[in-house]
């Protein structure tokens, strides 16, 4: 399946589904059934992994995963907060390569906001940049106000992505974040967005799942997904998860569809702050 995708500000094409990759590589006796999920996903056309120095040996699965096949992938990864200095994010950067098993990430993300000052972790990823360990660079987890914050310390169009807990219970961002990645082109990349394995147990979402001979999960991952500029990123071991989510890329929710999942889930009315998992 070729995967429909969405645009960076940089104009390169991405994927708006991914592979998450939280909570592996905590047990070695999970980690070939990790790897294999990884790879099902990349044989079933996902070119988009998520993962994070901070999810345990994550970044091992993936490497495992895309060894031999990485060309045309587009990888994900994060520093920590407590990682995000000057030479602190380059030194993370470099520790990821290596348990990557790759000579670039993709898309390097700052996880959180810490203490370390924006302007210091901006000038590790230009420079991470500028010898190409890097392609782009993005940030997690930003309300609108620190990424007002951001634009006043990096040039305009520089940071590539934010990526947020977004899923039909959480959707505080339709309010004001999403507008504003919006007018900047700027893909929001939807964390837990079948909120943590909840949403495949809803029953709110049965309904509307049986109109389209699909799971309540799926219909949560189309419902994120149907419109440009987000990017998925479900995490899955089991090989139907993969699977179903995968093929949920298919499903198109009509205008009642959307109207009963909006009744079911409605949509923010003011500002709320940004949640985090
Ligand atoms: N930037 C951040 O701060 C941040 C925070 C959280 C997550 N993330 C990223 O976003 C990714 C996704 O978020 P997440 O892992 O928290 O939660 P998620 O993707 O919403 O949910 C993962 C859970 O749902 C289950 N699941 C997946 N697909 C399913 C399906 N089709 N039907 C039924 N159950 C299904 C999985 O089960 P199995 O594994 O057993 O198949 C797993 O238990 C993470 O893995 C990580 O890469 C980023």
């Amino acid at each position: 399946m070729t995967i429909r995708t969405t645009t960076l500000p940089s104009g390169e094409a991405v994927p708006v589904f991914g592979l998450g990759t939280w909570k592996m590589g905590e047990a070695h006796s999970r980690f070939a059934d990790e790897v294999a999920a990884l790879r099902l996903g990349l044989d079933l056309g996902a070119t988009l992994i998520d993962t994070a120095e901070m999810y345990a040996d994550a970044e091992l699965v993936v490497g495992e995963a895309v060894s031999g096949r990485r060309d045309g992938l587009f990888l994900v990864s994060k520093v920590l907060p407590s990682n995000a200095s000057r030479a602190g994010t380059v030194a993370a950067c470099e520790r990821s390569l290596k348990r990557l098993g790759t000579d670039s990430i993709d898309l390097y993300l700052l996880h959180w906001r810490g203490g370390t000052p924006l302007a210091e972790t901006v000038a590790a990823f230009e420079a991470l940049k500028a010898t190409g360990k890097i392609r782009h660079w993005g940030v997690s987890n930003f309300d609108t106000d620190d990424m007002a914050e951001l634009d006043g310390v990096s040039n305009d169009r520089a940071c590539q992505a934010n990526q947020v807990l977004y899923n039909l219970t959480r959707r505080g961002i339709e309010f004001d974040l999403v507008p504003w990645s919006r007018k900047r082109s700027m893909p929001i990349m939807a964390y837990s967005p079948v909120e943590q394995g909840a949403l495949a147990r809803n029953g709110r979402l049965e309904a509307i799942a049986a109109r389209h001979g699909a799971t309540p999960a799926q219909i949560a991952l189309a419902w994120t997904m149907r419109e440009g500029g987000v990017i998925a990123i479900p995490k899955a071991v089991r090989a139907q998860h993969v699977r179903d989510n995968i093929a949920a890329l298919d499903i198109v929710l009509s205008a009642e569809d959307l109207a009963d999942l909006d009744k079911a889930f409605p949509p923010p009315q003011r500002k709320r702050p940004l949640e985090m998992i």
